[in-house]
């Protein structure tokens, strides 16, 4: 059964500079392969893995005993006390500039073998080289890059997790790949759909996670393994989702983040009634907006961190942009531009910037109640730079060689997730100045 529904959606400066406005109409069933494709699901590997249950793993003590392969000689001397002189107090580390850098990416798909095949834009056959050479340069200060060796330093006998969709799990390789100079992590989990997975860093004895949960709230989401949805999503907005808050408590740091979900079709449920909806023409609901759920779903999230007995160093990222020119997913967007716009180049489309208003709002809000409770909550608001880097996504090369049969081929286009490596690398070193330094931002 197919609903119809109308998505009008106003795409700013990406379409303004081809002068396009799009319009189009999707369904639900459609909208569901979309996140299939773009926030995703399968990254399935052949590998014989564990299949212990996260709540016994958790529980366990970590394995020392696996191989483990010596660290590279530190390159950098570590000093636990040492701040970056140069870096400005309350200097915007998410204002600026992608600059040129001939020093190129930290891995490369040969030197790390947790890259997604969908993400693999090397190894897939990616043709133009140069997005790998860009720097996120913020304006009034100083961003050092990313220090796997002092990062996995700080982390012995720590735990952290990536809490979201398929982005968190975009970062959470990035992260791996970076650290892989140092330490190869051994994978200690994952769940029946390789969604969910833990790793564990024997040397430093530092656990890594990624948890899908793509509303973190509680959802019952009726797809396939297709991604065909059967019956649209229900969304009970004052329930969080127990596949994160379960094991909140065995994370020291926390990085979460909601996003494009969202923008599914949805029943919303609140007080154990059904409140009203999303895109549910014909069911004789009230339209409630995303972002009316969004903003519940983020301030029960943020309630729970920031009162909770459990004192977490917790980072909210906001929602990351995609880039379809002329056209969405479905009806023909690619995203083939090879260097990053400059500001005022490009706007933010409306929907990002709505879904960011009330991340910043909903973190204001909760700042105030965490620094109260000694929990440490960092805005991770790398919406804006993102929003530069229309270069940085697989585009076709979410596929092995697409056009090595045929140079014409048709091929579905992501213009969502990143390349690895890729600018979302540049996620982590603001990730690693707010973890060393973050007193000196606000
Ligand atoms: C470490 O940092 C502190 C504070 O900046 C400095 O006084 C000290 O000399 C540094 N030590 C080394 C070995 O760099
Ligand atoms: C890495 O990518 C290059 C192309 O850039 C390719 O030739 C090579 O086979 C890839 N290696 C692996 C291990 O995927
Ligand atoms: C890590 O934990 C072990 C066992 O509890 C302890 O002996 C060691 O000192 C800890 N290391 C650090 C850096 O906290
Ligand atoms: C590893 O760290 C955990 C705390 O996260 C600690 O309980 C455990 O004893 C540590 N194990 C070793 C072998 O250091
Ligand atoms: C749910 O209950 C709360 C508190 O009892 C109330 O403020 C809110 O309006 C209710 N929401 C709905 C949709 O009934
Ligand atoms: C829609 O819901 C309202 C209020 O629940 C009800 O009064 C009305 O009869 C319903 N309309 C249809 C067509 O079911
Ligand atoms: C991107 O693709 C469009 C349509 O095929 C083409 O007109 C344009 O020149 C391409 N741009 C780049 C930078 O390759």
């Amino acid at each position: 059964m197919v609903k119809e529904m109308r998505w009008d959606s106003k795409l700013s400066s990406l379409h303004k500079l081809n002068h396009v406005f799009v319009k189009f109409a999707v369904s639900f069933l459609l909208l569901g392969l979309a996140f299939r494709i773009f926030s995703s699901d399968s990254f399935r590997i052949s590998s014989v893995v564990e299949t212990t249950p996260l709540a016994e793993q958790m529980a366990e003590s970590p394995v020392v005993s696996l191989p483990i392969q010596a660290p590279v000689s530190s390159v950098v001397p570590e000093n636990e006390t040492q701040t970056s002189e140069n870096v400005a107090v309350k200097c915007d580390i998410f204002s600026g500039d992608w600059i040129a850098d001939q020093s190129g990416p930290a891995y490369t798909n040969e030197s790390c073998h947790v890259i997604e095949a969908h993400q693999n834009c090397l190894k897939n056959g990616r043709p133009d080289l140069g997005y790998l050479y860009w720097r996120w340069n913020p304006r009034d200060c100083e961003l050092p890059r990313f220090n796997p060796q002092r990062f996995l330093h700080l982390m012995r006998n720590k735990s952290w997790a990536f809490i979201g969709d398929s982005i968190s799990r975009n970062h959470v390789q990035s992260l791996l790949c970076i650290l892989s100079q140092v330490e190869q992590a051994v994978e200690v989990y994952h769940d029946e759909e390789y969604r969910s997975k833990r790793w564990l860093f024997p040397a430093h004895n530092f656990t890594l996670s990624v948890i899908w949960t793509p509303f973190l709230i509680k959802a019952a989401i009726f797809e396939d393994m297709n991604g065909v949805s059967s019956s649209e999503v229900q969304l009970y907005l004052d329930e969080l989702d127990e596949q994160w808050t379960d094991y909140y408590k065995d994370f020291d740091y926390a990085v979460i983040a909601g996003g494009k979900w969202f923008l599914k079709t949805a029943i919303y449920h609140e007080n154990n009634t059904v409140a009203g909806c999303h895109y549910c023409p014909g069911k004789n609901l009230t339209e409630l907006g995303f972002d009316y759920a969004y903003r519940k779903a983020l301030r029960h999230v943020l309630n729970f961190v920031t009162r909770n007995d459990h004192k977490a160093f917790v980072f909210l990222r906001t929602t990351t942009p995609d880039h379809f020119e002329n056209g969405e997913w479905f009806s023909g967007g690619y995203c083939n531009r090879t260097v990053p716009f400059k500001e005022g180049e490009i706007d933010m489309r409306d929907i990002d910037s709505t879904m960011r208003n009330i991340e910043l709002n909903e973190f204001e809000e909760a700042a105030a109640a965490a620094s109260k409770n000694g929990v440490v909550l960092k805005l991770l608001d790398t919406t804006r730079l993102s929003v530069l880097r229309p270069d940085g996504h697989p585009g076709p090369y979410r596929q092995f060689q697409p056009f090595a049969k045929d140079k014409n081929a048709v091929v579905q286009n992501d213009c969502l997730h990143w390349c690895l490596p890729g600018p979302i690398d540049s996620w982590n070193d603001l990730v690693m100045e707010l973890l060393v330094n973050g007193e000196e931002y606000r």
